[in-house]
């Protein structure tokens, strides 16, 4: 029996991790092996390194990260910009590209055969500005790495003093401001400049960020304190500073220098109005200590309009098609889950969306998933009810066991990461 509970509450946890990411951390238990190999003669693997490696000297003193999405036509011109500006710096690229269709990173390739300071992470089956500069950032090792964008909006120019500021120590964190003294964002439209200013107000105030552009996407950090705060940031989204300036609860130092939001060359922005929804996520997320990850809050919100749009359905089915009832409630339950599906493919999983032939499996899956769904609420709310005989105590919990295993399923079969 308590074997059976035992495996039941683990069952349980392991369903509910991919809800709550990253923040509940369970105590290991304090049983430690003898640490018998500590006695045994040091071997070659685990011999530091010497202090200071002959071939130190040139290696990179900067690593600079550039996110691409469809920039072909931009990344040469900023790789030679970045030879221009960085002489008298030890410096390395890493582009990650999230395989362009515009073959962006066969570009990057053909840079990086020529110069082996270039390089070139290809991503598959993903997609994200702040994953891909998490990526990229950790790829890298020289002591200090800048996040800049490919278009060339961002002035590459500031790189050297950035670097400055944080080997002199003077800051831990060096950001490219557009809204302090001497710096602009000329080049926005009426309406972006309105979002752009008001989603840096929100986040001002709701996390109390005290800084002046933590919305930009451009600026320079030590890479060993980013790798402390690695764990515990977004790869939703886009995002990164101001997931990395929340995270740090006040602890980096950070110096602000200004610049020019330049205007596009070539190719076009990729961020559409859907990351009004990512920004609102993170917020909610850091609001929350990251107990609820986004993709949960989305699936739950989609899981809300599903039930509306069940309400309709059958509504529609009974009182303008005179179906029976028992008809009637499952084409309800058909048409609910058909919208959940399109839904969750546009936005809970935006970064994974299913296309082409995946969308028919995916929705077959999904169909799947939520019929077992179905069972654990029934399932839970039934034995609930036979304890303590309250309705909305009984229905919820058979709700939220409906919702987390679908949302638990749904991430391992339908929408399941590469
Ligand atoms: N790997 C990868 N994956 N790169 C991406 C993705 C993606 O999904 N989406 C965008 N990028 C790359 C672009 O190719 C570009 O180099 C950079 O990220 C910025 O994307 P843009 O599409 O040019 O964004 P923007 O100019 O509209 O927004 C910029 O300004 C904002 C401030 O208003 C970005 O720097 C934002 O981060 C910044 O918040
Ligand atoms: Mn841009």
């Amino acid at each position: 029996m308590y074997a059976r509970l035992c495996s039941w509450s683990l069952a349980f946890w392991g369903l509910l991790s991919p809800v709550f990411p990253r923040s509940i951390k369970f105590p290991r238990l304090g049983i430690t092996r003898g640490c018998g190999h500590t006695l045994a003669p040091m071997n070659d693997a685990i011999k530091p390194a010497p202090d200071n490696p002959p071939q130190a000297a040139g290696l990179p003193q900067l690593s600079v990260v550039v996110p691409t999405f469809n920039e072909r036509d931009n990344v040469t011109v900023l790789y030679r910009r970045l030879d221009a500006t960085l002489k008298g710096i030890p410096w390395e690229v890493v582009f990650v590209d999230d395989n362009s269709p515009d073959g962006t990173w066969e570009v990057v390739r053909g840079l990086a055969r020529q110069d082996s300071r270039v390089r070139c992470i290809r991503r598959i089956g993903r997609r994200g500005l702040s994953g891909a500069c998490i990526e990229g950032i950790l790829a890298a090792s020289a002591p200090y790495a800048a996040v800049i964008d490919a278009d060339l909006q961002h002035d590459e120019t500031q790189l050297p003093k950035m670097v400055g500021l944080l080997q002199g120590g003077e800051a831990e964190l060096v950001i490219g401001s557009r809204y302090i003294e001497g710096g602009s964002a000329d080049s926005f439209d009426k309406g972006r400049a309105g979002v752009s200013v008001l989603a840096t107000e929100v986040a001002k105030r709701v996390l109390s960020v005290k800084i002046a552009d933590p919305m930009s996407g451009f600026f320079m950090i030590r890479r060993d304190r980013f790798e402390q705060l690695a764990p515990q940031l977004s790869t939703q989204g886009f995002k990164i500073l101001l997931d990395i300036v929340a995270t740090a609860q006040g602890k980096l130092r950070t110096i602000e220098v200004p610049f020019s939001f330049g205007s596009r060359q070539h190719g076009e922005s990729k961020l559409d109005s859907m990351v009004a929804l990512d920004f609102l996520g993170l917020v909610l997320a850091k609001l929350t200590g990251d107990v609820v990850s986004l993709r949960f809050l989305l699936f739950a919100m989609v899981g809300s309009i599903g039930l509306v749009v069940h309400l309709t359905a059958l509504f529609i089915a009974l009182e303008l098609f005179n179906a029976p009832f028992p008809e009637a409630q499952a084409v309800g339950a058909v048409v609910a889950m058909t919208s959940n599906f399109i839904l969750n493919n546009f936005l809970t999983y935006r970064d994974q969306r299913l296309k082409g032939f995946a969308i028919l499996r995916g929705l077959l899956l999904f169909y799947l998933v939520c019929s077992v769904g179905l069972f654990a609420n029934v399932g839970v709310a039934f034995s609930v009810y036979d304890q303590e005989p309250i309705w909305w105590l009984a229905g919820a919990a058979g709700a939220l066991m409906g919702v987390v295993w679908n949302y638990a399923m749904s991430g391992l079969f339908v929408w399941r990461k590469r």
